[in-house]
């Protein structure tokens, strides 16, 4: 792996997958091997697409506008986080990011492939992750996982069962479409042999 270059890498997955989990593990062990880290979040990653995500999250609207409003935060993240710090050659970690449009407003929702692509090419241009991590878990498994959570749940994890299951099948059909760029790891695996999963998979990057 080179430590002059810079590198784009996004995680993605079914809300209780155990994405949140690895993210921490994920940054301290680039760090110790030398990368300065920018560790952000979609939507959000900036005061103003901070402030979407809060409506994003809370806010009933239409699935045009949640679109909309996902790929208008994006814009500014991208111009004011995700490229510069590409530019600077740090390595950027980001919590989700485009594939989750096509996964929750796509899948989830039914909003076609066809608006998400205009809009992916509009808002980014050729400008893909390096590397995508999809945490993936049966939809059953990542509920009881959940149901644990003490915190109240947004608008997205309030959906019913087969919202979650289009949304894991969106994200497995868009891994399939970019398998150079989308790596699968099968979330029922303990925490240890997931680590060593992404060990290997960052070694060959
Ligand atoms: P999430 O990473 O789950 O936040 P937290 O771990 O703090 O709960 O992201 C919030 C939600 O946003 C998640 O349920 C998926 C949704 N989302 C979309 O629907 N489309 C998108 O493009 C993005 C980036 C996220």
């Amino acid at each position: 792996m080179q430590v002059s270059k810079g590198k784009f890498i996004t995680l993605e997955g079914v809300d209780g997958a155990g994405k949140s989990t690895h993210l921490g593990w994920l940054i301290e062990h680039l760090r110790a091997r030398g990368h300065v880290v920018v560790q952000t979040r979609e939507p959000g990653g900036t005061p103003l697409g901070e402030k979407l995500r809060e409506l994003l999250l809370h806010e009933a609207m239409h699935l045009e506008t949640e679109a909309l409003l996902m790929f208008a935060a994006r814009r500014e993240h991208l111009e004011q986080v995700i490229k510069p710090a590409i530019s600077r050659g740090d390595w950027v970690v980001c919590d989700r990011f485009t594939d989750a449009s096509f996964a929750y407003q796509g899948g989830g929702r039914g909003l076609s492939v066809e608006k998400l692509g205009q809009l992916e090419t509009w808002v980014q241009g050729d400008l893909q992750p390096d590397l995508t991590l999809l945490f993936d878990l049966p939809i059953d498994i990542a509920a009881q996982r959940m149901a644990g959570a003490e915190r109240q749940l947004d608008r997205f994890e309030q959906e019913k069962t087969d919202f979650h299951e289009r949304v894991r099948a969106a994200y497995l059909a868009r891994a399939a479409e970019m398998p150079g760029r989308v790596r699968i790891i099968d979330s029922r695996q303990t925490l240890e042999q997931i680590q060593k999963q992404l060990e290997q998979i960052l070694s060959s990057d």
